[in-house]
């Protein structure tokens, strides 16, 4: 694993992010990338290129994300290049979903469906009627095919539902994921805060630890409680994570800084050399977002005996007795 990489004093990402698009066909309350009119795309076989450069990187995971992936018909023929070379997942607004997944599920080892809110508190974070019955129906067909986990922002608005969106998870036999929102300078600031906010972390934890279908780990939601509530920092390793933006570039150091400004396409760089001589160590305490994708990773150690009982050994289980890949999804994340 890559934390052995680590300790010979090296460090290369394990997990690569990707989005393929900025495009929306919604127009979400705290998202920016709908609004960004920079967007260009990579052709299908540029998309090869930069995995090919993902895999000399030693990149394992690729998550793709958006925008929103499934507007672009030429995702089949990419998501069946990623799974020939990586673990891939593909996070989406659902709304596509339905009359889409047969051509996606087999190139996919896991689906994140994002779900904000139960019905019209989904309609209204998200900006378009129906986007909710659209993404449940969505998760309806695609669960019969592959993995899915919901993937829920909280936010200020949507925080007292945070335990009734665990109930739908398991209702609809899925796993789910949470993050909370981040105040990015373009888009509407609904990051939560306040004791309502430290009582829905609290609640949740409590669920993930009564066994209910939730990814993150409880040293997540600790993580957040001690960086939020009691000046405690959490240890970011972005590093961990190497994020490509819809023209290939690599955003640094991740996508949240710098507000996903993307660089120097991943082709034309060395990563192990950008990454060994990169000062990563002033974002060791940022602690300016709680995204699951960053967070979780970077709380993976192998010193936590129950950690590693979780990630590796249910995960091994996990794949003989049923079919999600806890530990993989976890790792993965929901990318962005
Ligand atoms: C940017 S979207 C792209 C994929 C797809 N369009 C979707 O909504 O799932 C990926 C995830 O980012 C989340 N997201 C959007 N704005 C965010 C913010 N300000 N802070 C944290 N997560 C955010 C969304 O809720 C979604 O789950
Ligand atoms: S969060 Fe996803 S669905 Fe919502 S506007 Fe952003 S890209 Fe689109
Ligand atoms: S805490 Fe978040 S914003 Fe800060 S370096 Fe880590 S991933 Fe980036």
């Amino acid at each position: 694993m890559r934390s052995v990489k680590e300790a010979r004093g090296q460090k290369l990402p394990l997990i690569a992010g990707h989005k393929l698009l900025y495009r929306c066909n919604l127009e979400c309350q705290m998202c920016p990338f709908w609004r960004r009119e920079d967007e260009e795309l990579l052709t299908v076989s540029e998309e090869i290129r930069m995995m090919d450069a993902l895999v000399r990187a030693g990149v394992s995971f690729l998550g793709f994300g958006g925008g929103e992936s499934l507007l672009r018909p030429d995702l089949p023929e990419i998501l069946r290049e990623s799974h020939d070379r990586f673990h891939t997942s593909l996070v989406t607004n659902g709304w596509l979903l339905k009359q889409r997944i047969d051509e996606l599920a087999p190139s996919l080892e896991m689906l994140f469906v994002s779900l904000d809110g139960i019905g019209p508190m989904h309609d209204f974070l998200r900006g378009i009627p129906h986007s909710y019955e659209r993404a449940v129906e969505g998760i309806r067909a695609a669960r019969e095919r592959l993995p899915v986990a919901i993937s829920s922002t909280i936010t200020k608005d949507n925080l007292h539902q945070a335990e009734s969106m665990v109930d739908l998870a398991e209702s609809l036999g899925v796993e789910i994921t949470f993050q909370v929102a981040y105040d990015y300078s373009t888009a509407d600031a609904l990051r939560p805060m306040g004791p309502d906010f430290l009582e829905t972390l609290r609640a949740i934890r409590a669920r993930r630890i009564a066994g209910a279908p939730i990814l993150e780990s409880p040293e997540y939601f600790d993580a957040i409680i001690g960086s939020w509530f009691e000046h405690k920092s959490w240890h970011c390793k972005p590093w961990l994570t190497i994020n490509i933006d819809p023209r290939g570039r690599v955003v640094m150091p991740c996508y949240v800084l710098h507000e996903y400004a993307g660089e120097t396409p991943v082709w034309e760089i060395d990563v192990a050399d950008m990454w060994n001589t990169f000062d990563w160590s002033k974002y060791e305490s940022c602690n300016k977002c709680a995204l699951a994708c960053y967070l979780e990773p970077s709380l993976f150690s192998w010193s936590n005996l129950g950690m590693v009982r979780d990630r590796i050994v249910s995960n091994a289980l996990g794949h003989v007795g049923r079919r999600r890949p806890r530990a993989a999804a976890a790792v993965g994340a929901a990318p962005a």
